[in-house]
């Protein structure tokens, strides 16, 4: 199914073949009309106003996301430009989720997000969409609902936050928030030390400024097409930020115009080189999750084996934490995604539509970089494989990712024997156990934290070191898991475990001692014990009692596919598409 790259007549209903589809709201000529006309005008709208496209612009302000703070005052941007282009802007308001809030945690709202923004953006006299967005899970929860409307529609993301600064120290949320905390827990800061680097790290509006989730899907967002040439890394308080929401605004107005919509842009070879800058940037592995999820909207399959193979054809380029030494700042410096994308060119499908209404090639074509210890050259790269890696194996036989660029080097093959717990709650009762039997060599494994299991896979796959382990120097171990990991943690984090331990996968087997092994550059992930024995255990497993027995939680219990599929709800899928997924042809 991969090359579906044709816009059916179906996806444009309704739409400018019978005039825009807010004249059949205000140019109606019966009641509708009328009360259509009075209650927008009632807001200071004119006649005239009701004859332009109307441009919805979504704006995920929240006092509650810290990423979109400034949003108010960005979308104010947005509208100028959509006047001055001839459109009306018409701002509305989605569920916005930002991180450090939302329990237990933002993966459970994603899908909660793509359905709202589909639902306003199909029963609004809409002509074409900005969708604001910044924090980790809005923009691709943005993304799969314009995937699913087929609206025209562009995005803009909030942008990076300014480094932290401290001691001359350039500082990244949250890669150094772990840092930080580890050092108080080992007794080397004190409270008020700890409290002073909280103030120092994150110090403007913006979302979080190393190569994390949010950052990654921004940069998604320019690579696939769908947001202006430059938008990812502009920092969030930087006046050149406004300055493209102003051409964004009107960019939208002329996407209306030229009918361009996101199934002409996000393409099998559009999503590709979202992947391959993925891959170049060191970006995070929630993003494996999120395109997956994207490209199922659009109706295509995306094994993730595809990831696995642009990736070892995709050398790291980008120098920027976790993975590397700089963070979203000195990105923008050093020229941003076109910069990148120019030194991938090669690697590129150059002939993607994108929001410019001309291709990446165009778009990129006098993009070069400004520093280059930054974003390096495809012949001197970082590393000649890209950041993430797809494992497979007897204890994933769905597939595991491991983010391969942030492992300690003497980890990257290992054989230990596994320490077990069974779930988050018993994890945190166990790991600091004095009495916890568990060595430097250990695996540590976490169990029923994955997508029906935890619930929503909440980014724990960063299982903490022991204390006592902390205490005697150590700072990486090979841990592995069925949940996610931010985008900003480090180590030899073995996640994504598909299926599950929740649904029965071979990860609910694992017991204390078993032998474990990883090796990277075989992509091998393998539990070593003898196929009899897990048929043993496998007839006295039983499935741990569920979490919810009403309202949402209840409903992604029940419909959330497994995170190779993209854990996105089944029903929200094309039909075709699902039923191929769900009887596994
Ligand atoms: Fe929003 Fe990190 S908390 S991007
Ligand atoms: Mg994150």
């Amino acid at each position: 199914t991969r090359g579906d790259t044709v816009v059916t007549e179906e996806q444009r209903k309704p739409g400018p073949s019978g005039g825009l589809r807010s004249e059949k709201y205000f140019q109606e000529k019966e009641l509708w009309g009328f009360i259509h006309r009075s209650f927008t005008k009632s807001m200071g709208y004119t006649d005239e106003d009701l004859k332009k496209p109307v441009i919805g612009i979504c704006n995920t302000f929240s006092e509650l996301n810290k990423c979109h703070s400034h949003f108010n005052e960005l979308v104010e941007y947005v509208k100028r430009g959509v006047w001055q282009a001839g459109g009306v802007p018409m701002e509305f308001p989605t569920i916005s989720i930002g991180e450090p809030y939302v329990k237990p945690t933002t993966m459970l709202l994603r899908n909660l997000m793509a359905m709202d923004t589909e639902e306003m953006m199909k029963a609004h006299p809409i002509d074409g969409v900005v969708l604001l967005g910044g924090c980790d899970k809005t923009v691709p929860a943005q993304l799969m609902a314009a995937a699913s409307a087929n609206l025209p529609s562009i995005v803009l993301t909030g942008g990076p936050m300014l480094n932290g600064r401290l001691n001359g120290r350039s500082l990244g949320a949250c890669t150094d928030c772990y840092g930080f905390t580890l050092e108080h827990k080992a007794g080397n800061l004190t409270d008020e030390e700890l409290a002073v680097a909280e103030d120092a790290i994150c110090r403007s509006d913006g979302h979080c400024m190393v190569m994390g989730t949010a950052s990654t899907m921004a940069s998604i967002a320019e690579a696939i097409g769908m947001a202006l040439p430059g938008c990812a890394a502009i920092p969030a308080p930087d006046s050149r930020r406004k300055h493209l929401a102003e051409r964004t605004g009107k960019q939208i107005v002329e996407l209306v115009r030229r009918d361009l919509r996101p199934r002409d842009i996000m393409t099998a070879d559009a999503i590709d080189n979202a992947i391959r800058v993925t891959m170049a940037s060191g970006g995070s592995t929630n993003a494996i999750i999120h395109l997956v999820a994207i490209a199922g909207r659009l109706g295509l399959k995306l094994p993730l084996r595809r990831f696995d193979e642009l990736s070892a054809e995709t050398p790291l380029l980008l120098n920027l934490r976790p993975s590397g030494q700089y963070q979203m700042e000195e990105y923008f410096e050093a020229g941003g995604v076109p910069a990148l994308m120019k030194e991938l060119e090669p690697l590129l499908n150059g002939d993607c539509l994108t929001v410019t209404g001309r291709t990446i090639r165009e778009n990129i074509a006098s993009a070069r970089t400004l520093n280059r210890d930054v974003i390096r050259s495809l012949e001197a790269p970082l590393d000649p494989q890209g950041g993430i890696a797809v494992l497979q194996g007897n204890l994933a036989p769905d597939g595991a990712l491991i983010k391969q660029s942030a492992v300690s080097p003497g980890l990257k093959r290992h054989r230990g024997r596994a320490v077990v717990f069974d779930s988050p709650a018993d994890l945190a009762a166990r790991i600091d156990d004095p009495a916890l039997d568990v060595d430097e060599n250990s695996v540590l494994v976490l169990k029923n934290a994955g997508p029906k299991g935890a619930p929503a896979m909440p980014e724990i796959g960063q299982i903490p070191i022991p204390s006592k382990l902390l205490k005697r120097g150590v700072r990486d171990m090979v841990r592995l898991s069925d949940a996610r990991i931010s985008g900003t943690s480090y180590g030899a984090l073995v996640v994504h475990v598909a299926p599950e331990a929740a649904i029965g996968g071979p990860l609910a087997l694992v017991q204390d001692g078993d032998e474990i092994e990883l090796d990277i550059a075989e992509r091998r992930l393998a539990l070593l014990v003898p196929e009899e024995e897990l048929a043993k255990r496998r007839q006295g497993w039983q499935p741990p009692s569920p979490h919810y027995d009403r309202g949402y939680g209840y409903l992604f219990q029940e419909r959330v596919l497994q995170a190779n599929l993209g854990c996105d709800f089944d029903f929200l899928l094309p039909k075709e598409l699902r039923e191929e997924l769900l009887t596994g042809k």
